[in-house]
């Protein structure tokens, strides 16, 4: 089976929520998922995992402290290599519209994972919430910063449930060209 570890930073819920519709998703593609918080990784967590997604709450301009932490504590696996091949993928959550630095916390998310020389999944428009909730680099939940609904609405999770979807999917791709 296919497993696939959720690493979430969020300090006010909102992410959370992006990270449980995302695994959702990818239960759906009969993966196994495990969600952890950014303080609660094992390197366990992250060795059994076939790929590894990361989302943050975005403060000032980026990725959240405990976030950042977490990918720092990582370092001793990437002197040995030991998540390199596996797939990965991002996912945030921010306010200011989006526009204050969401997409900046994607490609920094996306940069650790490439440091680590992991796959990166990206998210190709034609998925569901895309429009609402997407971006390139995978899906990103928001308030309007003149009030209106606080994110993640509806539609950013159902973005970020077709994203896990669609990582799970490819992962399980992956993995069966691995085999033969
Ligand atoms: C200390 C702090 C700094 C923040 N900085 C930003 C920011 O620079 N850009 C942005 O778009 N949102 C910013 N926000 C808003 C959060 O990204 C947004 O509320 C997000 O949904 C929080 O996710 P969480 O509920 O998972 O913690 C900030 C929030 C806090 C508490």
């Amino acid at each position: 089976m296919t497993r696939v570890l959720v690493v979430v930073a969020s300090q006010t819920g909102r992410t959370r929520r992006m990270a449980e519709a995302l695994a959702e998703g990818a239960r759906a593609a009969r993966a196994d998922v495990v969600l952890r918080d950014a303080g609660d990784v094992g390197d366990d967590d992250l060795l059994s995992a076939d790929a590894v997604v990361v989302g943050s709450g975005v403060h000032m301009g980026g990725i959240e402290a405990s976030m950042r932490a977490f990918l720092a504590r990582t370092s001793p696996l990437w002197l040995q290599g030991r998540l390199a091949g596996k797939l990965g993928a991002a996912f945030v959550s921010a306010g200011a519209g989006g526009r204050g630095g969401a997409e900046l916390a994607l490609v920094s998310l996306h940069a650790t994972l490439a440091e680590h020389g992991m796959l990166l999944v990206s998210m190709p428009s034609r998925l569901e919430g895309f429009a609402e909730a997407g971006c390139h680099w995978g899906p990103m939940a928001w308030t309007h910063p003149r009030g209106g609904t606080p994110g993640p609405t509806a539609e950013h999770l159902a973005a970020a449930r077709a994203h896990g979807r669609h990582v799970a999917e490819c992962t399980a791709r992956w993995l069966r060209g691995a085999d033969t």
